[in-house]
């Protein structure tokens, strides 16, 4: 057996974990041989590529990156994309790809699939909005970072009786902000699922602080949004793969908090430390577990699938029912759990 692997889209803790696993499956389990393309789908396309073995993987369990790199392109915004992705497959003899990516990544490979590629595909994504698997590798690490920053966080707020708003990564779900949130003892969580009212969020910590409480911790993800008629979100620039470089909601909304109640409101972005240094145990073994499923799912032929984790086992679930979906967060738990600090 021989397999490309290649690492696709923004980073996350885990992926060295995942490409550890995967070689040493094909290597010792199926005696085959790994070709790593170095960065994402443009190592592919340009035909830029190593021999990955278990030597050449030594260490790189706890590291955070890549060691094959990682881009934003797609065979799919060449006119000859998919004809060069066959070619690197047929130039290496390979029996298929292992994609290792988020949403956009592995709607690439349902369509390649599609296109008569065979590809499997593994989910990547600190954001955790990937369908089809309850959780992504990197998430757990994200939501460590931002929880122990939260932390740090009340004290200096209760210190200086202000609110602190921290934004945190998720553009265009919560989970990090939600999950974040609830472990830091949060005072407010805004995700991009439930539209934010700028006068209800001043109306409550007008409130909490002229009782008691003496500091206040708002998690913003980055891609929350107001309300219609509420504030005016940043002009966000695009980068070269037309992707919006998100960042900011939370200056919109500490001026508007600011302006509104006179409180002094104080802004933490976290940006890519929540995607940096080393993984969390968790993202370990998840990461190592997706790995070594996708090393078999390749032996077995399963081209077409995606490994996910569906209560606490590892499934198979095909790339199709994965292309152009995102998972949401859980509403009831947001209304529940998060909801209620609101008023307080
Ligand atoms: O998709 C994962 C993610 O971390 C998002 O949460 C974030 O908006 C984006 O990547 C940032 O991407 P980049 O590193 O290209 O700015």
């Amino acid at each position: 057996m021989r397999i490309g692997v290649l690492t696709s889209g923004g980073d996350c803790p885990g992926l060295n974990a995942v490409i550890r696993a995967l070689v040493r499956v094909v290597e010792r389990v199926h005696g085959g041989t790994v070709i790593g393309f170095r960065n994402g789908f443009r190592g592919v396309l340009n035909d830029e590529s190593e021999v990955l073995d278990v030597a050449r993987c030594r260490g790189i369990l706890p590291r955070g990156g890549t060691i094959i790199g990682t881009s934003r392109e797609q065979p799919y915004t060449q006119p000859d994309g998919v004809e060069r992705v066959r070619s690197a497959i047929d130039r290496h003899a390979l029996d298929g790809l292992v994609v290792v990516g988020g949403e956009g990544s592995l709607s690439c490979a349902a369509d390649l699939v599609g296109d008569g590629v065979p590809c499997v595909g593994i989910p990547k994504t600190i954001d955790n909005d990937v369908v089809g698997t309850e959780l992504t590798f990197g998430f757990d690490t994200a939501v460590s970072i931002c929880s122990a920053a939260i932390d740090r966080l009340h004290t200096t707020a209760e210190a200086h009786d202000r609110v602190m708003i921290v934004e945190v990564m998720g553009r265009h779900v919560g989970h990090i902000a939600l999950r974040a949130g609830i472990a830091g003892g949060a005072t407010m969580v805004l995700v991009p699922e439930v539209p934010f009212d700028i006068a209800e969020i001043a109306s409550s910590l007008r409130r909490r602080h002229a009782g008691s409480s003496f500091a206040s911790i708002v998690v913003v993800a980055e891609g929350a949004v107001p309300a219609a008629g509420g504030l005016v979100v940043p002009d966000y620039e695009v980068d070269e793969f037309n992707h919006q470089r998100l960042g900011g909601i939370s200056s919109v909304l500490a001026e508007a908090i600011e302006e509104r109640i006179g409180i002094e409101t104080r802004v933490t972005m976290l940006g890519h430390v929540q995607r940096g240094g080393t993984p969390t145990a968790f993202d370990r073994v998840l990461a190592t577990r997706f790995g070594a499923a996708a090393a078999d799912a390749a032996a077995a032929g399963s081209w077409g699938s995606m490994v996910g984790l569906q209560s606490d086992r590892i499934v198979e679930v095909p790339l199709s029912e994965v292309a152009r979906r995102r998972k949401t967060i859980d509403l009831d738990v947001y209304e529940r759990v998060a909801r209620p600090f609101f008023a307080s």
